[in-house]
């Protein structure tokens, strides 16, 4: 039990890094959050204009949620390396080094998904790319992935796969009500717009 805890702990401590801000400001574009969105993921961070920072930003977070899960399943087991990808995730979304306050976790999700079951986190990476190719807007690529990723587990996971997968997904269409908001307006800005 105490080896969860910790683990979970740890899981939360590596998600909780949040890159894109400590990126943008090493860089000196300013403070993330009062640019674009405020939202301290790649897509915003693409806003600044430096395309290498929010690739850096995108692999980082993701990597982040890669990395518990994979940690945790060779340092205790399976069941920790689900437990590790919530607590990641939960990380990303509620970070303790900026007040509680983070992001909408669509990288950070891809990348536990990845480490968690390889063929749906790469069915998930498709889906966010086929729908970002075509429409242009990132939320919308990201609530695709989202929604379809249970489908996706359904068809590869087991049952805790798709309650955690479910779970991850209820939240990130959360972090997004103001996206879908301006879905709906039509006045959403694609990818790299302002
Ligand atoms: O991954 C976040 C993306 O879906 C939306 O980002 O900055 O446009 O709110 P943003």
């Amino acid at each position: 039990m105490q080896i969860l805890i910790l683990t979970g702990l740890l899981a939360y401590l590596l998600g909780s890094v949040p890159f894109g801000v400590v990126i943008t400001r090493a860089l000196g574009l300013g403070d993330l959050r009062s640019i674009g969105s405020g939202n301290i993921g790649a897509t915003n961070v693409l806003r600044t204009g430096n395309k290498g920072a929010a690739a850096a930003t995108l692999l980082l977070d993701a990597a982040k949620g890669g990395v518990a899960v994979l940690l945790a399943r060779w340092l205790v087991g399976e069941d920790a390396a689900q437990l590790a990808g919530l607590a990641a995730f939960l990380g990303h979304l509620f970070p303790v080094w900026l007040g509680f306050r983070g992001g909408k976790g669509v990288a950070t999700f891809l990348g536990i998904l990845l480490a968690l079951d390889f063929p749906v986190g790469l069915a998930c990476c498709a889906t966010w790319l086929a729908v970002a190719f075509l429409s242009r807007l990132s939320s919308l690529a990201a609530l695709a992935a989202a929604s379809t990723s249970t489908l996706w587990m359904i068809g590869f996971g087991d049952m805790r796969m798709i309650v955690l997968g479910a779970a991850l997904t209820l939240l990130i269409f959360v972090r997004h009500a103001a996206n879908i908001a301006r879905l709906r307006a039509g006045t959403e800005p694609k990818i790299g717009k302002k």
